[in-house]
């Protein structure tokens, strides 16, 4: 069964684009199956970095063949410019496959974000506003239009009609925006981005399914991650599709029973972008090393990334709704400096202990950590290659961390380029 699942386990940004970039090698396919473009990839290629959003991490891979599948949302306009950029470059994008029961992002959405993060004022969940949650409502609420209506400019202006009715009535009464108007988005959806888009229109359910069929190769790449799950996040600081690897089945269509490796990634440390609770986050001079040794700034936003010691508690759950077979630890070069590195091994909170993340939302966010330290290796991690060129401090480092997860850890990260990593 040749299909595997990478995501993350922590709040996003633990590195997946790394790791996909690294396994595609051996892939046939790579497959987004939720989010849109508030996800944001980083891989570096002979000293070249690349960022990417929505075109999944394998295209860098000349024999895999990326597909964004049913489960993404699509802003038409970011694929094109993400196309072109990674043209411009030198980077064959010819083989992407784009379904077409993708949603579209639409300028409403994009807008409604805005306004409703605005609207919420101190309660605002941080989104990146690229209209992911409207987009993925408007799905649920099925007045989505979805990427095959761009091939049908009746059946499109119709929708487009109808829901823009109801958004511009919104966007006006409620929130006191101008209406948007259904020419200018009719416009650029059919007349610039539909030609652009139709060629790359797939049924990619039928594409995959076959490919299952034939033994090929396929890495379903999560983007966000398991906090972030609209069911198992910190919700509602959550985003609003299925990171967990239940959501790689539903946004891609391969059935479960073809699953066979589900890795998990997971920083060394953790970050956090936008609102909502952080057991483990740090404020002092520990936040700003983390920060700046290991470039917490969004890929995507631009936005500094909140930090802390690495959450065990965590980690076990994540392990559990993703039935993880393993775990990729990144960027544990990031702690060579430090003279001591804490891991969270359970919560305590209102004078109880809790060795799991505790079920009700208001006990969570009261939750104080119990740490487990351990010195640190002070020494530069970044050109190890080999597990017994690891030091004692490192390896107990990691060994701990696969002993609370209970689940092994396969691979380290030690630097952002593809060789800088080690197997365990
Ligand atoms: P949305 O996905 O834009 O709706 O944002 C919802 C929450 O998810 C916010 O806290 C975002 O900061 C967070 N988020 C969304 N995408 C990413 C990501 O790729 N990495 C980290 N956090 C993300």
């Amino acid at each position: 069964m040749p299909v595997t699942i990478v995501l993350g386990t922590q709040w996003g940004d633990e590195g997946k684009g790394k790791l996909t970039d690294l396994l595609a090698g051996e892939m046939d396919f790579v497959v987004r199956y939720q989010g849109g473009h508030n996800a944001g990839h980083t891989v570096v290629v002979d000293g070249e970095s690349f960022a990417l959003q929505l075109i999944p991490s394998g295209v860098l891979n000349e024999s895999v063949t990326p597909v964004i599948g049913n489960g993404v949302v699509i802003d038409p306009g970011v694929l094109i410019a993400e196309i072109d950029q990674l043209a411009s470059r030198g980077v064959d994008t010819s083989r992407l496959k784009v379904s077409g029961q993708a949603h579209l992002i639409m300028p409403y959405h994009i807008e409604l974000d805005r306004v409703a993060e605005r609207h919420l004022g101190k309660n605002s969940l941080g989104t990146t506003k690229r209209g992911i949650g409207p987009t993925y409502a408007d799905k649920a609420a099925r007045i989505g239009l979805r990427v095959q209506d761009l091939l049908d400019p009746k059946i499109f202006r119709q929708k487009l009609e109808v829901v823009l009715k109801e958004k511009n009535a919104i966007l006006a009464k409620v929130y006191n925006r101008l209406p948007l108007s259904a020419d200018q988005i009719a416009d650029a959806y059919l007349n610039e981005y539909a030609p652009r888009i139709a060629p790359l229109i797939s049924d990619t359910v039928a594409l995959l399914n076959d490919a299952v069929v034939a033994e090929k190769r396929i890495l379903l790449e999560g983007a966000q991650a398991t906090f972030l799950d609209l069911d198992h996040g910190t919700y509602p600081f959550v985003t609003s599709s299925n990171p967990t690897a239940g959501g790689a089945i539903t946004g891609s269509g391969i059935g479960p029973r073809n699953i066979s490796r589900v890795i998990g990634v997971a920083k060394a440390y953790l970050t956090r972008v936008g609102s909502g609770p952080f057991p483990t986050e740090v404020f002092d001079e520990v936040a700003e090393q983390l920060v700046d040794r290991g470039h917490e700034f969004g890929t995507n936003t631009g936005r500094r990334r909140r930090t802390g010691w690495f959450d065990a508690v965590l980690l076990r759950h994540a392990a559990r709704i993703n039935s993880l077979s393993e775990v990729f630890i990144t960027k544990l070069d990031v702690l060579d400096p430090f003279d001591v590195v804490k891991v969270a091994v359970a919560y305590e909170s209102d004078g109880q202990r809790y060795d799991s993340v505790p079920y009700h939302q208001s006990v969570f966010h009261k939750a104080v950590p119990i740490y487990e330290e351990f010195p640190g290796w002070k020494c530069d991690l970044s050109s190890v290659r080999k597990r017994s060129d690891l030091p004692k401090e490192a390896l107990n480092y990691i060994e701990f961390l696969s002993q609370q997860i209970g689940v092994p850890v396969t691979i380290v990260g030690v630097g952002p380029s593809r060789e800088q990593y080690v197997e365990i």
